[in-house]
């Protein structure tokens, strides 16, 4: 089964062809990065405005590269929420139209179903059970997989995603948008112990996050002082050292809590390298396994919508005839394909 996939929920547009024997077959990108830089953030109407630009050029030349014609596509999916919602309706209304044009079914993918299932698309991948750290602009979230669509939350963020208080953070440093990885880059140059900002949410038990004290205690630690370079290199050492050390911290938890010897870390955060190597060596010294998707695949992409479509599709799932777009969708609620509620 070969299928099409289709993301559109916020500001990038990716469109990728899964083929079930022949793995991932080809996969484009388009950022909207400059169309919201000088704004410091996500625009929605004009990230709507830019998905209907530049969607169909992209399948044409994605469908190019996987050397596929429109007759060798078995099956559409694409992100059906959460996101924005005007950009959710580009997607699913040229996703459920070209389905129609071409007699094939169609499937609305949860974008953190397809975050989650991301490192499946690398060699070696996780195999399941496995605890999943989804660390986004929009989530954060620790879910215990058991099954394609058996999702537990286990813990989630009560106020600001990850993603979002390195967004926030960033910009007040002075950095531009898109800030997570702006910050990670100041980092670089930092100095560890010139400042110290809590560890929000460790010694309370439980499993769930919060980040944006830690955005407040940066505001004061800065107070009016004018950021200089060395400052913000330092501040962003110690914001992202703050954010790794609590993020690891609940991920042990749920380990131990779960007895569960795998984890998986995905989402835009989960390409934070300081994340990645802290996660890796204490997953080796307490003895799980740890899986990330490449950099690439745990920011947006089309592929893991089309992987996950090819799994839900290839177990004989089928959406309505109509056009999906959520802007709120529980992880949870989603069920296995084959159950009696699908
Ligand atoms: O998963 P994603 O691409 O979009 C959502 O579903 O939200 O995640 C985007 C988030 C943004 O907040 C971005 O700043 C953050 O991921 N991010 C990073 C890095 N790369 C992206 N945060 C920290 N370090 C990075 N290297
Ligand atoms: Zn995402």
């Amino acid at each position: 089964m070969r299928v099409l996939g289709i993301e559109t929920s916020c500001d990038e547009t990716g469109v990728a062809v899964f083929d079930e024997e022949q793995g991932l077959l080809a996969h484009e990108l388009h950022s909207q990065i400059d169309i919201h830089a000088e704004f410091g953030g996500v625009v929605p109407e004009l990230a709507s405005r830019d998905h209907v630009r530049k969607l169909i050029p992209l399948i044409r030349r994605t469908l190019a590269a996987a050397a596929t014609d429109a007759a060798d596509v078995d099956g559409v999916a694409y992100t059906a929420g959460p996101g924005l919602i005007g950009a959710l309706l580009v997607g699913g209304a040229v996703a459920r139209s070209l389905a129609y044009a071409w007699s094939r079914p169609c499937i609305g993918v949860h974008h953190m179903e397809g975050h989650l299932l991301a490192p499946m698309l690398e060699d070696p991948s996780p195999v399941m059970p496995f605890v999943a750290l989804l660390v986004s602009g929009g989530h954060t979230m620790l879910v215990e997989v058991t099954g394609l669509g058996a999702y537990r939350i286990l813990g989630q963020t009560l106020d600001d995603a990850a993603g979002e208080a390195f967004d926030k953070t960033a910009k007040l440093l002075g950095l531009p948008y898109p800030g997570g990885p702006e910050l990670a880059a100041a980092a670089e140059a930092g100095r560890a112990g010139v400042f110290q900002l809590p560890r929000p949410m460790m010694r309370r038990p439980g499993l769930d996050f919060s980040f944006s004290g830690l955005k407040t205690a940066v505001m004061v630690a800065v107070g009016d002082r004018p950021v200089d370079a060395r400052m913000r290199a330092d501040m962003a050492l110690e914001f992202q050292s703050a954010v790794v050390d609590t993020l690891v911290a609940k991920c042990r938890r749920a380990m131990d809590q779960t007895n569960v010897r795998t984890l998986v870390v995905a989402g835009g955060v989960g390409a934070n390298l300081a994340l990645r190597q802290t996660l890796r060596a204490v997953g080796d010294e307490a003895g799980w396994q740890v899986y990330y998707p490449r950099p690439e695949f745990c920011t947006d992409n089309g592929a893991m919508i089309a992987y996950a479509g090819m799994l839900r599709l290839r177990a004989g799932e089928r959406a309505p005839l109509v056009i999906e777009a959520k802007a709120r969708w529980n992880l949870e609620a989603l069920c296995p394909p084959g159950s009696p509620t699908v």
